[in-house]
């Protein structure tokens, strides 16, 4: 019943060849943040897949999973925490190296933002080699967050980014190249 939504998704994403190093084909998922209708169409479709099962908190990576974890936490009403990338955030966190598809990188959660056993969606653009979202689910298994599904708007299905998951946890895409 989303399938309108993911027409729309699809006609706005656009790719880069070569973009930011030879040989990855970059999908840009900005064209969605600069089109209100569509913006608040995906909006609108998270928050109906989320509002019924008991978030406390809404998880975005750095950076692009900023755009779409933070208007579903207002939506949820419930606290959007970030897991940034290392060196960006004060106090006591908990920190991870990790590689993606053009490169490596480290991955950072302040400890108390997560009490244990609180229910999260994690959100991000893109999942291709799940480096990423491997990386963050490390992280929120250490503060104790039970996962309750990671969402992305592009998988890149032959990067097979999903096994990096850990075994159990839900994932959802809506585009898929
Ligand atoms: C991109 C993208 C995902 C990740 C996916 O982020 O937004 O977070 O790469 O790649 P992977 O599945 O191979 O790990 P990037 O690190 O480029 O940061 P940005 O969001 O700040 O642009
Ligand atoms: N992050 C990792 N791989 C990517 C790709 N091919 N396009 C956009 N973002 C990405």
């Amino acid at each position: 019943q989303h399938q309108g939504l993911v027409e729309k998704l699809d006609k706005v994403v656009r790719q880069y060849p070569d973009f930011p190093q030879k040989g990855i084909l970059f999908r840009d998922v900005h064209p969605i943040m600069s089109d209100p209708a569509i913006r608040k169409e995906l909006q609108d479709y998270y928050a109906t897949q989320y509002q019924a099962q008991d978030i406390d908190v809404v998880v975005g990576l750095d950076s692009r999973g900023y755009y779409f974890g933070v208007p579903l936490a207002d939506r949820l009403n419930v606290p959007f925490v970030p897991i940034r990338k290392g060196g960006k955030l004060p106090g006591a966190t908990y920190k991870i190296e990790y590689a993606k598809e053009y490169g490596k990188d480290s991955l950072e959660i302040q400890i108390e933002a997560i009490k244990p056993g609180q229910r999260v969606v994690v959100l991000d653009d893109l999942l291709a080699t799940g480096g990423t979202i491997g990386g963050a689910c490390q992280l929120l298994e250490k503060v104790g967050a039970v996962i309750v599904a990671c969402e992305f708007v592009i998988e890149l299905v032959d990067l097979d980014g999903k096994k990096q998951i850990p075994q159990g946890v839900k994932y959802n895409s809506l585009l898929k190249y």
